[in-house]
């Protein structure tokens, strides 16, 4: 079957074909971080507007680069939550008005779920039961996957999420949007052991980052450190703090399987600290770099798996939902 999967839920307008037999067959991004990085992050109605202009051009390039026609498509998949209404409305609209118009199957997919199944993707060996790290600009969840893909929360922030504190602590060093890879990069330069942050809830499964943020603007004020140490402490603690719930959540459901997704697993530190931590007691599964970010590769392959498991809406809206967030 032929899936296409959308996905408009915040800066990135994406569409991706995926063969149920031979995988992802084309994807298609058009990113507006350069239109964002002049406000310093997204700006919602900037975002809906761009999605708007793009969305047509972006789904015929999939097709074309997929090689099939509009009418060979079996299933449609697309985010429907989390993320900016109005970015979310226009993918939703086209996914349904391509449903309604081909007679198929419109498939909503919860946008946090596909980030984590979409390690499957780069390690088809994968299998769940797994527990799953997401980390990205709205969101830090910690997931437990069982075997029929039922998704249960474990874990969140209580206030910023991790993707949140890099862009904030970034903005308060005056580097560019996105803050992630400007922290990552400028944290090369420091040393991740200059400054001792507090590590907020320490013995608790949830995770907080403002009390980090507010540390890192305290010291950036009192000018002892240079910005390349703090942006290095600030980003080893925050691993760290990320490390931790993922032990607590590993041993709760006596895991042994943790998928690391979202924008913030494209961090290389966080990566290697990951892996040198749980090296011998738990197999880490990161998808390739491209899928971290928004992509529709991600919905499609979601769409399929939800699909197989019947946890879809039908057009009419009237089956089971397909998660649990
Ligand atoms: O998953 P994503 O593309 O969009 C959301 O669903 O939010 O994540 C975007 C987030 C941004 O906060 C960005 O700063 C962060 O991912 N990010 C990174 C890196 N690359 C992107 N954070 C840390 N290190 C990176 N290399
Ligand atoms: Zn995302």
């Amino acid at each position: 079957m032929i899936f296409l999967g959308i996905e408009t839920s915040c800066d990135e307008t994406s569409a991706a074909v995926y063969d149920s037999c031979s995988g992802i067959k084309s994807s298609v991004i058009s990113s507006q971080i350069d239109i964002h990085s002049r406000y310093g992050g997204v700006v919602p109605e900037i975002a809906s507007r761009n999605h708007a202009l793009k969305i047509e051009t972006v789904f015929y390039e999939a097709i074309e680069k997929a090689s099939i026609s509009v009418s060979d498509i079996d299933a449609v998949g697309v985010t429907r939550a989390p993320g900016l209404i109005g970015a979310l409305f226009v993918g939703v609209s086209f996914a349904k008005g391509l449903s309604y118009a081909l007679k198929i199957p419109l498939i909503p997919v919860n946008h946090l779920s596909a980030h984590i199944i979409s390690a499957e993707l780069t390690h088809p060996e994968l299998v769940p039961p797994y527990t799953g790290l997401i980390i990205s600009g709205g969101h830090s969840h910690i997931y437990q996957v069982d075997k029929s893909y039922n998704f249960r929360l474990f874990s969140y922030t209580v206030d910023d999420a991790a993707g949140e504190a890099f862009d904030k602590v970034a903005k308060m060093m005056g580097l560019a949007y996105p803050g992630g890879p400007a922290i990552e990069n400028l944290s090369t330069k420091g040393n991740p052991d200059a400054v001792k942050f507090p590590v907020a809830m320490k013995a608790q499964s949830n995770m907080s980052f403002s009390g980090l943020k507010t540390a890192v603007m305290n010291c950036l004020n009192q000018g002892y450190f240079t910005k390349a140490d703090i942006a290095a402490s600030f980003q080893s603690t925050l691993v760290q703090t990320l490390i931790n719930k993922s032990q607590i959540a590993l041993k709760h459901f006596n895991s042994d399987k943790l998928v690391i997704s979202g924008g913030v697993a494209c961090n290389g530190y966080l990566r290697d600290k990951f892996l040198e931590y749980f090296k011998d007691s738990c197999d880490i599964y990161f998808p390739s770099k491209y899928l971290c970010t928004d992509n529709g590769d991600m919905i499609a392959y979601a769409a399929y798996k939800f699909m197989h498991f019947r946890k879809f809406l039908d057009i009419k809206g009237t089956a089971r939902d397909n998660e649990s967030s």
